[in-house]
This record gives structure tokens, C-alpha cells and sequence, in this order.
């Protein structure tokens, strides 16, 4: 048969966790409670003990997660909120979705990430908010811009969509992703480090008041059933899900270490290979936990490249196609190519590899001397 290689194949990870997995759905199933309830609220309460953050609020996606964190926020029409153009659509949609004006800063050509110095110099008067992706599972370095930030009333909004659990020293403290901010924003989408079985999102805050309100704001605004105080979403986090995301967050941590195995293990074969002139292995900042949720490289003829292993059967991803300020539904906006030239370069010369903490190193001896043969490098 002939060999393939997907970048992410989550069967091999509920592989290891099968049994566990069928009592904590049975359990749900047994209890017929679907809606919030107590799997919820004991997912939540351990987020918050594992994030050590006072608040966690379950919401039905990572989307929805930002949408309510900006609903919270009030932010509407007429105001403007920062963040990159290189990263998933909803990171922006969130902002337009709720008629306020996304305003993109370029980003790092090292890590992806926005830029934050570039960040300050596109505050106006009409800047109320500020959304860091932590990209690919990397920390934004957030401690140089807060205080500034704050100063100029500009509130932050972390999408940690792909970061849960990463975390970034910052003097004696380690901070994690998501708890820097007013409020963190989780995906649980399955192909995430931390993946439900169907959709699911969180919100995390510090701010107990901000944080009612989100409670309100996921239950249509309802104060009590029946009575509404704002006019919300419809956006729990489903039961059962939660009973998966609770198996899974009691091995979260021996997989990440897998993850950082693997990721350092493609670092020294891109070394034996004679690859590093045309492999830019993924750079992890000084003070970061890097999760790797992905393990994107920027190489020379990535078209090509991405071809050749394709067609040998390993699948690898471009995230993302398109920078964001240049999608069609952006044009509104009047920007064009050229405006945000780092991501715009990403766009055309990152790739993605196969990363997940089952993918063995037979398998990544595979994809790099792969990678060889297109490049006519030898061991
Ligand atoms: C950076 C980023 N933001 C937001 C989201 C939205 O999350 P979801 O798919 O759970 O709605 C995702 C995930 O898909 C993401 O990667």
C-alpha cells in the first residue's frame, strides 16, 4: 500500500484515549444534561486552575469566543481595533461582524506575529482594542506595548485560539497565553492542541464584572431566564464536548512535550540534511513556551516543494494563502498589495508540516529526506 502521511491524524490520538472518552460521553449521555451543567462548569473551573486565571466562560466556538469578548466590550461602529494580517479570517471578521473597522499592523518575518512597535503607530482616537494572535502556538511579547497600551486606553483582546497552554517568561513570572489580556480567547475546533470532538470556545478575564457579562452575553443577555439585560448570542459550550475537553486537558501536558520533541527533532535533521540555506525552521523567542500547534517553515520554491511531498503522499498546509487585508471582503477596507509586505512574503514562502504528538521519527526522517531530494541535498 502506498505510504501517506496527513499533517495532523487525531485517530492515532484517540487512539490512546478511547476508553476514557466513551465513560466521559456515557456519563453525559446517563446524566441527559447537554446544555452548560456540570461538565461544563468542571471543565471551566479546571481551565481556570490550569491557566491560573479567576475566570473561564465557556462559549460554542474560538469565533464566538472574540465575538463576545468585543460584544463585552461594547465595541461597535466608529471604533477601531488593531490586529495582523496574517492569520485566520475570524481573528478580523469578529471586528467587522460587529460594524467596527479592523486597522492591520504588519508582522515579524521571525515569528509571524504582529509587530508590536508597529502596532502603537496605527493608534488613533478611535483605536479601543487590540487582538495579538499568539500564531502557530508562539506568545506575542505583549510586556513591551501593555503599559503604553493602557495609557492610551487601548484594551487587549488575546486570540489564543492556537495557543492554549503556551506561555512566555516575563521576569520571574510565566505567563500564559490568554490571561494577559481583558480576555483570552480559546478554540477547541479538533485539529486544536486542545481539540473537542465538534466545535467549542472559551473565554477567559480576570475582571469578574467582564466576565458575568460574557455569562449573560452567551445566554442570549439573559440575566435570569426569560429576562434580558443585553441582547446576546446563543453560544454555550456543548456538554459533551466539555466531557472530551476534560479527558483530554488530564494528558494535555505530556503532549505538548511531545510536540516540542517532534519540533525539536525536524530542527537538528533540517541541520543533518544540509537544509538551514533553504529551511527556516520555526524561531521560538527567547522566554517563550512555543506549543507548536503548528510547525510552520519558510522555504525556497514552496510551490514546488509542496508538490514534490505530495505527490511522495505527505500532506502539508499553507497557513495562510491570503493576508487578510487583501481578502475580498476586506476591499471596503482600501487596502491593497504591498501595504503589509512581511505578511504578504509569509503568504507566498511558509509552509506547514506534518506536526501532532503521535507522528513518529521514522515519520519525520521520511518528510525531511524527502525534502532533501527536492533540494538535491544529501545526509
Ligand atoms: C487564530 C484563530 N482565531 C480564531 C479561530 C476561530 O476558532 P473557531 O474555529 O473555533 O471558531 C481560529 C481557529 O480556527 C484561529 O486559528
Amino acid at each position: 500500500m502506498e505510504r501517506k502521511l496527513p499533517t495532523l491524524d487525531l485517530k492515532r490520538n484517540y487512539a490512546r484515549i478511547r476508553d476514557e472518552i466513551t465513560e466521559a460521553v456515557m456519563d453525559v449521555l446517563e446524566s441527559q444534561y447537554f446544555i452548560l451543567g456540570p461538565q461544563v462548569g468542571s471543565f471551566e473551573r479546571e481551565v481556570e486552575s490550569y491557566l491560573q486565571v479567576s475566570h473561564a466562560v465557556g462559549c460554542a466556538s474560538g469565533s464566538d469566543a472574540l465575538i463576545l469578548s468585543l460584544m463585552a466590550l461594547n465595541i461597535g461602529e466608529g471604533d477601531e481595533v488593531i490586529t495582523t494580517p496574517f492569520s485566520f479570517f475570524a481573528t478580523a471578521s469578529c471586528i467587522s461582524r460587529l460594524g467596527a473597522t479592523p486597522v492591520f499592523a504588519d508582522v515579524d518575518p521571525l515569528t509571524f506575529n504582529i509587530d508590536c512597535e508597529k502596532v502603537m503607530e496605527r493608534i488613533t482616537s478611535r483605536t479601543k482594542a487590540f487582538i495579538p494572535v499568539h500564531l502557530f502556538g508562539q506568545m506575542v511579547p505583549l510586556e513591551g506595548i501593555i503599559k503604553d497600551l493602557d495609557e492610551r486606553n487601548v484594551t487587549i483582546v488575546e486570540d489564543a485560539a492556537q495557543a492554549f497552554g503556551s506561555w512566555r517568561k516575563n521576569g520571574d513570572l510565566i505567563m500564559r497565553a490568554g490571561t494577559w489580556g481583558k480576555a483570552g480567547c480559546f478554540s477547541f475546533f479538533p485539529t486544536k492542541n486542545l481539540g473537542a470532538y465538534g466545535d467549542g470556545g472559551m473565554v477567559v478575564s480576570s475582571d469578574s464584572e467582564f466576565s458575568e457579562l460574557l455569562s449573560r452575553l452567551r445566554v442570549h443577555g439573559a440575566g435570569s431566564t426569560y429576562f434580558h439585560d443585553e441582547v446576546g448570542l446563543n453560544s454555550r459550550l456543548d456538554a459533551i464536548q466539555a466531557a472530551v475537553l476534560r479527558v483530554k486537558l488530564k494528558h494535555f501536558d505530556e503532549w505538548q512535550q511531545e510536540r516540542r520533541l517532534v519540533a525539536d527533532r525536524y530542527k537538528l535533521l533540517f541541520g543533518e540534511y544540509d537544509l538551514l540555506d533553504v529551511v527556516k525552521p520555526p524561531v521560538e523567542l527567547e522566554g517563550n513556551f512555543h506549543i507548536y500547534h503548528q510547525y510552520v517553515v519558510n522555504v525556497k520554491e514552496r510551490d514546488a516543494l509542496q508538490a514534490f511531498l505530495a505527490e511522495g503522499g505527505i500532506t502539508t498546509r499553507i497557513y495562510y494563502p491570503l493576508s487578510l487585508h487583501l481578502q475580498k471582503c476586506f476591499s471596503y477596507l482600501g487596502y491593497k498589495e504591498g501595504d503589509f509586505p512581511v505578511s504578504e512574503n509569509l503568504s507566498r514562502n511558509t509552509l506547514a508540516l506534518p506536526v501532532f504528538p503521535e507522528l513518529t521519527s521514522d515519520e519525520q526522517e521520511w518528510v525531511v529526506s524527502s525534502m532533501a531530494d527536492f533540494y538535491g541535498k544529501k545526509r
